[in-house]
């Protein structure tokens, strides 16, 4: 437009075109591109603190467009720049789902059969049966015109139009000119009015190719009108495409120009209205008119309104009768409105065409008639370019004689051989992201079980939590998430970190520089708490939630559930992102799978699209089976999701979930050429992950008493004071855990070794080897390399340190040892444990076995060296609660541990010893423990000294409390604490066998670090049984309610799991007497404690009475399931 003058009207007004006769941009107009994208672009992720990697990025944007003209976007600058192209169309009306637009990226594409095979998986994911999917493929963008790549048509789908000798014309007027010269190259049409025309591909700059568009991937919708009495229409024999796949535009995205683009929304009803009855389309208006038999002689009569309105009805009516998205001008009007304030809101602005915008139908009716808009162009923006026939200069100079290369017959074969292909296609394309959180490892186990069946079907990667850049997160396809849960309902080391960053990227904005604490609440589900202490540490709770709503977890399976999504106002950030989760965890804890259930509530509340329900594995009652279950029917349901379902076997692919990928051949042992091992804590510290420290023993100290039979039933608590010759990683503050690599028992590792058949000597390294092949000129070549899992080192090191031979074997490994040469009886019963059944589940709880012991069980098993080393879990680290001040104790580190001993079968079947507690009880001091500190914040002392503290820890539960009366006691020694109520609740067998530190904490009550000691002893002769919570409710629950409700004072419990939550419960009572509350006020006054980070627990685990607690909740749980299944 100039001062004088309106373009307004313009089919294609100059500054939305882009001609490649012009020449090529200017090397400065499109750094000015660049750099604006690139800076959108990183704003859009908020990545304020990241401007080293904004930089970078905008120096390697710079640096390739100085030296090539252009640059390369990343896989996500092309996501992001195809969704903004969107956004910024003035034209389109339906923008509000620019978010939701899902990218094909296939810009490494080098023919027009691979271009030929991209469209055809496009218009499958697309067209997705009906319930339409908006979604783009990108070819190579342009470098110059001579190399380009283009989809001819204008649309993916389009009819043909023939010219008859009487100049009428058959079909749709608007290809009439693509139609000839389709039948220039060869192509002969049928004749009719509604024939596909063929694509016309072109690739690298070479004349174009025709590809006969398979009929298989068109769904057509045949028009009529819902009224009774008015089946004059499916007389006309009329229908129309689904899927408006748009090829001819070109995107412009930060100065790299794709003129080969093809990208598709749904229909608004009106423009196939306009389709079927413009003077220059179908032309049809009349006769639609003639046989509604209205009175077409008089203007007046509006026949041409009527027409209009009738057709635009029926085809309305015929789409949303077939389940085929499609949206009125109301709906989508009443969307754009939505849009346009968001916009104004988010962006402060929002480009619009408003000739185009407003409905060919009642425009007055709809909201945006009466709307002033801007228009206004952004980049990256959506541009008209010529037909490539008006400037192409044809390389065939007969190009009237040439004929398609590919013969008509050769083309039906060549679709045939396309759906087959089509399945390697998308799955080359199709990333499904495995993301993990794992304390023990078991979730990774899963994880790689859920690849091998992904990847029948998908690019499947797993990756850890903690190493997964958050910022990829909005541009995945697929994310599936396994996690355990920790603590009581938190979530595991590595899922924190991921939580946390995530909640501060996507969140960002929010989070002001000084923040002190920071919540937020999801539709009251779910709670996050960020808290900057000192200016180095980010205090963090997590409170997870075991239920959500059903609103919240809707499960987007439904046909059409795209349609009712139409309408949505706002778009979540993972709008485009599909999702499952599954958790593992444990019914012994109250708040079961809850950081699995926290993410899958959380990603729907980012809207996600949830594929499946969330899936959860109880440890304790069939989670190998829930974990295959939920597995196969995510998988299938992602398959359908992507339209690879008829493409897949299904059975194969559920078959990987059963076997492991071990081949016997492809591994072996052999000696080290180098006969030396490298050193165990720095070879940990790498294996795990960890900035691992060596500390050596300075003493021992049993805590039980003679009588409590720790000599004759090996009951034990000893307490542990290691080194640390101040080593700077192994800082501490009280509460913190120590984290130790343990050592297994030296016995069972030479027991094991006595039942390997190639097992080399004891003093010899070894190294474990797989076969690899590659490629070369005189074929493929097999070679030896080096297994990277484990160090060169003998295999007394790899059973003794790296590998867990404890851990009873999974039904995958079971299965591999019914593979070494057993005899047929002990094959079969390995195979019935190998289905990881109820069978696997009873015979793993009953026994626990550790591996010596199913070696023993199966004694044919013929077992080889290779298979444990590439099979067996790594040994895990054990966490300890510090037990001491570093104030009283410089450069040490202390220990209160319970030596584990256990019968297995309920106190019938084999001795058991733990690993870590009794490779602890038996350390000597030359011996380096492997260990690091973990911080836990969440339960540390209060930072002012005079708050009031109540801590509760029956047994070994006293360890961390031991450091807190400690750090008390250097301060007051220090004159810089003056004592306030520190009040000690202790619970033991008997006062005189098992009284943990009975001196001490009379020692340090004297000095005034505790104010209150309480203890509970729950088998003293000739009393009744007390525990800890008893005395807090029948001794001094006005004191507790004093000082958690009056004084605002904290709340400690550590130890076993199921005895915190029935202090939990006590202290809720209390709160309810005492306070006169309901049980919800006094609910919602502990989550207050919590939320203030009053209320802290130190959960071990299912500690106290293990066996009986697990057998209860297991007994529960097979109930309920053979309940279900009578059902
Ligand atoms: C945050 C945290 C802090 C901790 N702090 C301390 C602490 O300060 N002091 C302390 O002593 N421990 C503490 N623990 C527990 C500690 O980490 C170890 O779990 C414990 O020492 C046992 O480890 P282990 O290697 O000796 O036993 P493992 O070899 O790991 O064996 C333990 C396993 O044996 C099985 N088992 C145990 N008892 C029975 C039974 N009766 N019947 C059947 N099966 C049984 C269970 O499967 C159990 O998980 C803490 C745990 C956590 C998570
Ligand atoms: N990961 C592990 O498997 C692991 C880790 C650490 C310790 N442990 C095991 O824990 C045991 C020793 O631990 P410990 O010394 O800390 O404790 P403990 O001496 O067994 O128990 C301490 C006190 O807590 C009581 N208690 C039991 N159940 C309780 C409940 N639900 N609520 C409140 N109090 C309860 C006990 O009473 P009663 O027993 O008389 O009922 C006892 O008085 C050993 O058996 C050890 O093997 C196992
Ligand atoms: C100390 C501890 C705390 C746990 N807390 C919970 C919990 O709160 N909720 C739950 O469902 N499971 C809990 N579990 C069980 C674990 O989630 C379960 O063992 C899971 O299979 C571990 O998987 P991973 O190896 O991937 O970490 C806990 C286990 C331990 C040892």
């Amino acid at each position: 437009c100039a001062p004088k003058k309106c373009n307004g009207s313009l089919m294609q007004p100059s500054n939305m075109v882009c001609d490649p006769r012009d020449g090529k941009p200017s090397v400065e107009s499109v750094r000015k591109l660049a750099k604006d994208f690139i800076d959108q672009y990183f704003a859009s992720m908020k990545r304020r603190n990241d401007s080293e990697a904004h930089g970078a990025r905008l120096d390697e944007v710079m640096n390739s467009i100085d030296s090539t003209g252009t640059y390369e976007l990343t896989k996500n600058e092309l996501i992001f720049g195809a969704k903004t192209a969107w956004r910024n169309a003035p034209r389109c009306i339906g923008r509000i789902q620019w978010n939701k637009l899902h990218v094909f990226d296939c810009r490494k594409v080098t023919s027009t059969y691979e271009m030929f095979e991209a469209i055809c998986s496009h218009l499958k994911y697309a067209t997705n049966k009906g319930n339409i999917r908006s979604c783009i493929t990108f070819f190579p963008p342009r470098n110059d015109v001579k190399t380009e790549f283009r989809v001819w048509n204008s649309q993916l789908i389009r009819y043909a139009c023939y010219r008859q000798e009487d100049g009428s014309l058959v079909g749709d007027p608007a290809n009439l000119e693509l139609t000839e010269l389709c039948e220039r190259l060869g192509w002969k049409g049928k004749g009719g009015r509604f024939d596909l025309l063929p694509l016309l591909l072109q690739a690298n700059g070479e004349d174009p190719e025709l590809y006969e568009l398979p009929s298989n991937l068109v769904l057509e919708v045949k028009l009529r009108h819902p009224d009774a009495g008015q089946e004059w229409l499916e007389k006309m024999n009329l229908k129309w495409y689904a899927v408006p796949a748009v090829s001819n535009i070109m995107l412009n995205i930060g100065g790299v120009e794709f003129p080969g683009v093809p990208f598709n929304g749904w229909f608004m009803g009106t423009e196939i209205g306009r389709d079927l009855l413009d003077t220059a389309r179908y032309n049809l208006i009349l006769p639609v008119a003639e046989a509604m038999g209205l009175n077409t002689k008089k203007t007046a009569s509006l026949w041409k309104d009527k027409a209009i309105l009738e057709l635009n009805i029926a085809v309305l009516h015929s789409f949303q009768d077939d389940n085929v998205t499609i949206m009125d001008h109301h709906v989508a009007t009443e969307s754009f409105m939505k849009h346009f304030s968001n916009e104004m809101k988010l962006r402060g602005g929002c480009p619009g065409d408003w000739v185009w915008l407003v409905p060919p139908v009642s425009g007055s009716a709809t909201p945006i008639f009466h709307q002033e808009i801007l228009n206004y162009t952004l980049n990256p923006a959506c541009l008209y370019q010529p037909d490539p026939w008006h400037y192409y200069k044809w390389k065939d100079s007969v190009m009237k004689k040439r004929k398609n290369k590919l013969h008509f017959k050769e083309l039906a074969r060549s679709v045939l051989m396309t759906s087959r292909m089509m399945t390697k296609a998308m799955a080359n394309r199709i990333k499904a992201t495995i993301l993990y959180a794992s304390e023990t490892g078991k979730s990774y186990a899963y994880s790689k079980s859920l690849q091998e069946i992904f990847n029948h079907a998908f690019d499947a990667k797993v990756v850890p939590m903690d190493q997964y850049d958050i910022c990829n997160l909005e541009y995945e396809a697929l994310v599936l998430i396994v996690t355990s849960t920790f603590g009581n309902g938190d979530p595991p080391e590595n899922g924190e970190y991921f939580f946390v960053t995530k909640i501060i990227y996507l969140f960002g904005p929010s989070i002001a520089e000084n923040t002190y604490v920071i919540k937020i609440y999801l539709s009251g589900l779910l709670f996050i708490e960020l808290k900057h202490r000192k200016k180095a540490e980010t205090k963090r709770r997590f409170q997870s939630v075991a239920t959500a709503t059903p609103m919240s977890r809707r499960v987007s399976t439904k046909q059409n559930s795209f349609s009712n999504d139409i309408q949505s106002s706002t778009q979540g950030v993972l709008a485009n992102v599909k999702f499952a989760v599954f958790g593992l965890g444990s019914r012994a804890y109250p708040h079961f799978c809850a950081f699995a259930h926290a993410m899958d509530t959380f990603l729907g509340e980012l809207e996600g699209e949830r594929l499946m329900e969330i899936g959860e594995g109880d440890e304790l009652c069939g989670q190998e089976e829930s974990f295959r279950r939920w597995a196969q029917e995510v998988f299938t349901s992602a398959c359908d999701t992507f339209c690879l379902r008829e493409q897949v076997n299904l059975e194969d692919a559920n078959a990987s979930l059963s076997t492991s990928k071990f081949e016997r051949t492809d591994f072996r042992v052999v000696v080290h050429d180098k006969q030396v091992q490298p050193n165990v804590i720095k070879t940990l510290g790498t294996m795990h992950r960890k900035k691992l420290s060596s500390c050596r023993l300075i003493r021992r100290k049993n805590l039980q008493s003679e009588e409590s039979g720790y000599i004759l039933f090996s009951r034990s608590t000893i307490l542990i004071q290691l080194e640390t010759k101040n080593c700077e990683n192994l800082n501490f503050c009280p509460g913190d855990h120590l984290g130790i690599y343990p050592r297994n028992d030296p016995d069972l590792v030479k027991e094991l070794l006595s039942k390997i058949r190639d097992a080399t000597d004891e003093n010899t390294v070894v190294v474990l080897e797989a076969k690899r092949e590659k490629r070369s000129i005189i074929g493929n070549l097999k070679y030896w390399e080096e297994d990277t899992r484990l160090p060169p080192c003998t295999l007394n090191m790899a059973f003794s340190r790296y590998l867990d031979i404890t851990t009873p074997p999974t039904p995958q490994l079971l299965k591999l040892f019914s593979e070494c040469d057993v005899n047929q009886e002990e094959s079969k019963r390995l195979e019935v444990l190998s289905q990881g059944q109820s069978e696997y589940e009873d015979w793993k709880f009953l026994n626990n076995p550790n591996l010596i012991e199913v070696l023993n069980q199966f004694p044919s098993i013929q077992l080889e060296a290779a298979l444990l080393l590439k099979q067996l879990p790594l040994l895990q680290a054990r966490y300890y609660s510090i037990s001491s001040s570093p104030e009283i104790f410089p450069g040490e580190i202390h220990c209160t541990v319970s030596v584990v001993t256990y019968h297995t079968r309920g106190g019938t079947g084999p001795l058991h010893h733990g690993v870590c507690s009794s490779y602890l009880n038996s350390i000597t001091d030359d011996e380096e423990v492997a260990c690091f500190v973990r911080t836990a914040p969440t339960f540390h002392l209060p930072l002012k000294d005079n708050i009031p503290c109540i801590l509760v820890g029956p047994g070994t539960g006293i360890a961390p409390f031991r450091s807190f009366w400690q750090q008390r006691l250097a301060e007051i020694r220090k004159g810089a604490h003056n004592g306030c109520t520190m009040a000690l609740l202790f619970g033991c067998r008997n006062p005189n066998h098992d009284h943990l530190y009975k001196q001490e904490v009379a020692a340090a009550m004297k000095e005034g670090a505790i104010s209150h000691a309480y203890t509970a002893f729950s088998r003293e002769k000739g009393k009744p049984k007390r525990y800890v919570q008893n005395v807090i409710m029948s001794e001094i629950p006005d004191f507790v309610y004093d000082i958690v409700h009056e004084k605002k004072g904290h709340f400690y419990v550590c130890g076993d799991v199921t005895m915190a939550t029935e202090v939990n419960k006590t202290l809720l009572k209390i709160l309810c007497i005492k306070g006169e509350m309901t049980k919800e006020k006094a609910q919602e006054f502990i989550n207050s404690m919590k939320t203030e980070e009053r209320y802290h627990e130190d959960i071990f685990g299912v500690t106290l009475r293990t066996y009986e607690v697990n057998r209860s909740v297991r007994l529960k749980g097979k109930e309920k399931s053979e309940s279900l299944s009578h059902k």
